[in-house]
Parts: C-alpha cells; structure tokens; sequence
C-alpha cells in the first residue's frame, strides 16, 4: 500500500518465534450458517493485524472467539503459547486482551466516568467508590484520546461516535496486550481517527499486539502490519500490508473485480424541494441554519464529531423539534413536532445509531425492511404478506443482504448487514427528501458502490437528498453541494467544483 504521505517510524517487530495471540483451526456454525470454517490466525507483539473480508464474512465472530464471547465449535486459542482453556470475556480480559465491539457496549444509564470504570476497576461499581478519583481517571484516558467528552454525562445520551471514543477510553484503561478494534474508525472523521492512529502507534511501541478490523481499505496501508482477508468464513490468505493495494483486498474479499467507488452520475436538476430557514433548536444546539436542496441534488454535510450534523438531522426529522425558523417541503411550510409530522410532509431519515433507531433486533429482516411503509401496505388494518415479502425480498436482493432468509431475526445478521436493512427500511417509504446519516458506514465495498447507485437513482427521480458523513472522499464524490457545519451553524456551502479536502477541513476548523 501506499504510505508515501505518511512516515511511519519502522518498527521491529520482536517477536519471532511464538506470536502474542494464536487461534488454530477455527470452526463455528450458526444453524445452517458456517461462520467459520478452519481458520487459522497470528497475532505478535508490536504489530497491527488488519482484518477485513466482506460484510458477513465472519470478522467479528472470529474476534469474539478470540475474546471469549462466542464458543467455537472446534479449534483453539492461545495466549504465549498456552491453550486460553474456558475463555470468556472476563477471563480473556484479565489475561490483557480488550476488545471494542462493532457496537458499543455501553451502559446508557451510567455516566461515562462509570462505564469507564466498570471495567478496570476489579472489584466493579458496588466497592467503595471514590467519585472524584474515577472521574480523574475518566478525565485522564478521554483527553489521552482526545476526545472531549464531560465524564459525568449519561452515556445513553452520546452520539455514535462520542460512543466510539467512550468504548476506546475503556479499552486503553486496563493493562492492554492485545486490543480488538472491530470498525472503531466507522463513525470518526479525519481528525479523531488521526488521534487514534497515535494512541494505536503507543501502544505498539509499548509492545501490545493490535487487531484492527475496518472496510476503509484505505486507510490500512498507513497503520497495518499484515492484512489477513476473510471470505464466507474461510481465511484467504495473509499479506504484508505494504506490498497489497486496495484492489488486491477487493479481489480477495470479493473473489472478483469490483470497482470500490461508483462514479456519480450527473442528472437533472429540479426545483427547491428541502428549504430550510433560519432553524434553531436549542435543546439540538442547531443556531440559525438556511438550506435548500433541490430535486435531483445530493446536498453533503460534512463537519467534525460533535458539529451539529446528525443534531440537525434530528431537528429536521422531529426527534428533537425546532424552536424557530421554517421547514418547507415541495413549497409547503411543514411544522414537524415529531417524527410523524416529517413522514408526513415526505421526510425519511437514515439514522447513524441504527441499532437503537434503525432496526428491530428482535423482528424478521421481512418486517425490518418495510417497517416504515406498513401503512402503505396494509389495507384494513391487515397486513398484505404478499406485498411485505416482495418488498423485502426486493431490497433484499439490491442491497445483497447476507442472511439465512427475510424471515431471519435481524439479530442474527452481521453488523453491516443490519444496516443495509435499516437503509431498505427509509428508501422504500419513498420520500421527497431523504436524509441519509452515515449511509455506508460499516458496509462494504461491494454494497458501499451499490448504494451510491441507489442514491444517484433517487436523485434521477427526483429526491432531494441530504447525505451526512464523516470520510472526505464520499462528501467529494457524492455531493452536488457541500455544506460544512461547525457548532451547530452552517459555516459555508460550496459547489461540487469548489469543495475540495481543503476548503472543507478549513471551515470544518473554523
Ligand atoms: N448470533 C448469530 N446467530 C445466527 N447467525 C449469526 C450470528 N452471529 C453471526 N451470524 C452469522 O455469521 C456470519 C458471520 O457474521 P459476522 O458478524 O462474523 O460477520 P462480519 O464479517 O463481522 O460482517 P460485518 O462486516 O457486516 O460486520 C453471518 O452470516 C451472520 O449472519
Ligand atoms: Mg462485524
């Protein structure tokens, strides 16, 4: 991979004979599905371990094998050498090895100093607490990652991200030797993940071995040692990240050649159809904001964590309603209260944390994709199971969803295809204006370049569409226009032309 741009200090590995952690022979099933079929994996001191594969694959089941969450049906791991016998989360972690799950695992009543403390103080929350000693400590592991978040707040009340950090405070707080990071650079910008790069380079330095798994191929070549590439639950093969490019990875993950970025098409422009103006929301800390996007357009909002980007989504959607200025949809003035009054008016919204608003763990992939378009589909009050299943088989098929059938509880699906449910959700409300948080984060490539194409058919037929995220190179290719947000205000918007990776972080900075 390419690491001109950037000088990483070599380093010696040092450890030559026995690797750090070793799974040998790994085989689990889930019912019918084999998630893992004899995989073999090494991990030394000092270096990072790239893990990739497509969505589905068997990433995160091989790690949680690894940190004790899931029993594999055959196989073994060991830690220096020794078989790990009876692994288990509590077991793996006092052995040094800590894991970041896909989804954050946090505590949402506890403050965040608590959620940090539960797991490196030993004898957990009941012993004699020293409040302002946890939350100096608190203090202490979130600045170290720079992340400035107050250790008092209500988890339950972070953002996705700033639930990100939260979990990798956690992680770092303990005596690390091995550290698990399962996408953790998914919902980050540029300059958080920067900081992580940093505290990953720490750590191995310090000697720790570090398993990094993540669908931005691009940024591997700047932090890994070797890349290990999943397939349907087999491994195929291992490489020296610096000798593989991005297109090798596709073609190992995919089996096939696979272009991983779709070109936008350009298409027509309509009418105003989204016109904002002057929103304010002090309970979202949204100050003044004036936007219009068109019919046809994809208007990019770009920013740092904590810019006001999916605080002004939620404004827009109801969840956290407007104090003054106007939405208009289609040229009417909409008054969205709650989420009901933006459908209404045509709005749909993507959400970022789509495993607390955008699937329903418990129900069917069937039920999951056409949740939002019951009453569409339901005639009477019965609901037409014939039409609920072609929709979803559908969306299904488009996004290429990896489950056993649309009748599989969206719980068991990985990570990534939850969120191409949560997509098939909104897109098949069919909407004027589409809000999209985060639309390809943790998805892979394959489905990341099916899903640009989604979004430019909506644009051709005439949605508006607002598409937040955090990576620069989908904000540049997607996005008719960019705006870029910095508390909570629209600091500029620019034509596709004038926006580049620049001008965006400058007013992204301020
Ligand atoms: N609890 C479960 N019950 C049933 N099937 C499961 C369960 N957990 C995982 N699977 C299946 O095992 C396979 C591997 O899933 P895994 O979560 O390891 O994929 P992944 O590589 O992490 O994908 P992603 O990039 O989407 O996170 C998938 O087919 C998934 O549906
Ligand atoms: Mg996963």
């Amino acid at each position: 991979m390419h690491t001109s741009k950037y000088n990483r200090p070599l380093v010696v590995s040092k450890a030559v004979a026995a690797p750090l952690l070793e799974a040998h022979g790994i085989g689990k099933r889930y019912g019918g599905v084999r998630a893992l079929r004899q995989v073999s994996f090494d991990l030394r001191a000092g270096e990072v371990h790239a893990l990739v594969g497509e969505n589905g694959a068997g990433k995160s089941t091989l790690i949680r094998v690894l940190t004790g969450a899931v029993q594999p049906d055959e196989g073994v791991v060991r830690l220096d050498g020794r078989v790990i016998e009876h692994n288990s989360p509590h077991r793996s972690r006092a052995l040094g090895i800590a894991a970041i799950y896909q989804q954050p695992a946090i505590f949402p009543d506890l403050t965040v100093a608590e959620n940090i403390a539960l797991v490196n103080e030993p004898g957990g929350l009941a012993r004699r607490i020293d409040r302002g000693a946890r939350r100096a400590q608190a203090k202490e592991l979130l600045r170290a990652i720079g992340a400035e978040i107050d250790p008092e707040r209500e988890a339950g009340r972070l953002s996705m991200p700033e639930q990100q950090l939260v979990e990798i405070a956690k992680a770092l707080g303990g005596n690390v030797r091995v550290l698990v990071l399962d996408e953790p650079t998914a919902s980050l910008t540029e300059r958080e993940t920067e900081k992580l790069f940093g505290i990953l380079q720490q750590l191995r330095e310090r000697g720790a071995g570090i398993i990094y798994i993540s669908h931005r191929l691009e940024e591997l070549g700047r932090i890994a040692d070797r890349i290990t590439v999943l397939r349907d639950g087999e491994t195929m093969g291992t490489r020296q990240a610096a000798d593989t490019d991005v297109r090798t990875l596709i073609r190992l993950m995919a089996g096939r050649e696979l272009s991983a970025v779709f070109p936008k098409r350009a298409v027509k422009i309509g009418e105003t159809v989204l016109d904002v103006r002057g929103l304010t929301s002090a309970a979202a800390g949204i100050r003044d904001v004036s936007l219009q996007v068109r019919a046809g357009e994809i208007l990019g909002v770009a920013g740092l964590v904590g810019a006001g980007r999916t605080q002004l989504a939620e404004t827009l959607f109801g969840l956290t309603p407007a104090d003054s200025g106007s939405i208009r949809v289609a040229g009417s003035e909409a008054r969205i209260q709650k989420p009901e009054d933006a459908i209404r008016a045509g709005i749909a919204y993507v959400p970022e944390d789509r495993r607390r608003h955008g699937v329903v763990a418990e129900l069917p992939v069937r039920a999951n994709a056409t949740l939002a378009i019951l009453q569409r589909i339901a005639k009477g009050g019965l609901l037409q199971s014939a039409a609920e299943n072609a929709l979803a088989e559908t969306w299904v098929s488009r996004l290429g969803v990896k489950t056993d059938g649309i009748d599989a509880p969206v719980s068991s699906l990985s990570g990534g295809n939850q969120q191409k449910v949560a997509i098939a959700r909104w897109i098949a409300t069919e909407p004027r204006v589409l809000i999209l948080d985060e639309p390809t984060q943790g998805i892979d490539v394959g489905a990341k370049a099916e899903c640009h194409r989604i979004m430019c058919d909506l644009a051709e037929a005439g949605l508006a569409i607002v598409m937040i995220s955090s990576e620069l190179a989908e904000i540049l290719g997607m996005s008719d226009r960019v705006a870029v947000m910095r508390g909570g205000r629209v600091t500029g918007v620019m034509d596709r032309a004038a926006a580049t990776a620049e001008s965006i972080l400058e007013l992204a900075l301020g």
